[in-house]
């Protein structure tokens, strides 16, 4: 069953009572929601044990983390391990976001090791992919994400892939205020779904929930998730605004 999916990735803000007020403020406003439509809350590893006790016995809506570490466990300072994920309750992480691949240096060899990770621990992956604004420019955007997705992903089995989201997260549109245009969105997305299915069949790449992230918002996500490939959003700057994530939420459920 393919799932309609609206989550917030907070990146590195807000504090821990911020973090409390916004989370509040989406419970009391969530709208109630099916079983094809989820809600992800991905805030800071500090806040995660504190979202976790705040989203305990709500239906349709999970947390989420940003990052795990690629390894096990040990003497790793500072990294943070799918397992300790698990145990306060995460059910999704987040992989491959742009900013991981960029400033972190992480490349498709490493995030496949977070991957597993994450998939070993039990936890639902949102695999981010996305081209920068010079290979948009140059028109060769599907090979350079079909790429990321073959080289993170494709030494999974089908069975595996059941637990993967992909995000798409075209870099030129994450924070900059322009979003690709739904055509440009669709366009990627049917063609991941291509590549999806022609590795692991139609069955398998029809299942697979495909977000597209890049400064989304209640103003223009109801016409991107209106697109046949788009199966709802990674949320930034909107998600940290319990109106404006509520907004994105209500165009999920109306697409
Ligand atoms: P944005 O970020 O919505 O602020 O553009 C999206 C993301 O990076 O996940």
């Amino acid at each position: 069953m393919r799932k309609k999916i609206v989550a917030a990735n907070w990146k590195m803000n807000l504090n821990l009572e911020e973090g409390k007020k916004l989370v509040d403020g989406i419970i009391a406003g969530m709208p109630t929601l099916n079983e094809q439509k989820e809600v992800v809350i991905a805030p800071p590893f500090v806040h995660l044990a504190q979202t976790a006790g705040q989203l305990q016995g709500k239906a349709h809506i999970y947390l989420g983390a940003q990052n795990c570490y690629s390894e096990t466990a040990g003497a790793y300072t500072g990294e943070i391990s799918a397992s300790m994920l698990k145990s306060v309750g995460t059910a999704y992480v987040i992989i491959g976001h742009s900013e991981r691949r960029e400033y972190f240096k992480e490349d498709n060899a490493m995030l496949a090791k977070k991957t597993d990770q994450g998939l070993a621990n039990g936890l639902k992956v949102i695999f981010c992919c996305g081209e920068p604004l010079e290979v948009r420019d140059a028109d060769t955007q599907n090979a350079y994400v079909e790429k990321q997705i073959k080289e993170g992903l494709f030494h999974l089995d089908a069975a595996q892939l059941k637990n993967i989201v992909i995000a798409y997260e075209p870099i030129w549109a994450i924070g900059t205020g322009r979003t690709a245009s739904a055509q440009q969105a669709q366009d990627m997305h049917a063609h991941i779904r291509a590549v999806i299915a022609a590795q692991y069949g139609k069955d398998t790449a029809d299942n697979m929930s495909i977000l597209y992230g890049g400064s989304c918002k209640p103003s223009n996500a109801a016409e991107l998730f209106a697109c046949a490939d788009v199966d709802g959003g990674l949320i930034g700057g909107a998600s940290l605004k319990a109106d404006e994530f509520l907004g994105i939420i209500d165009a999920m459920i109306k697409a």
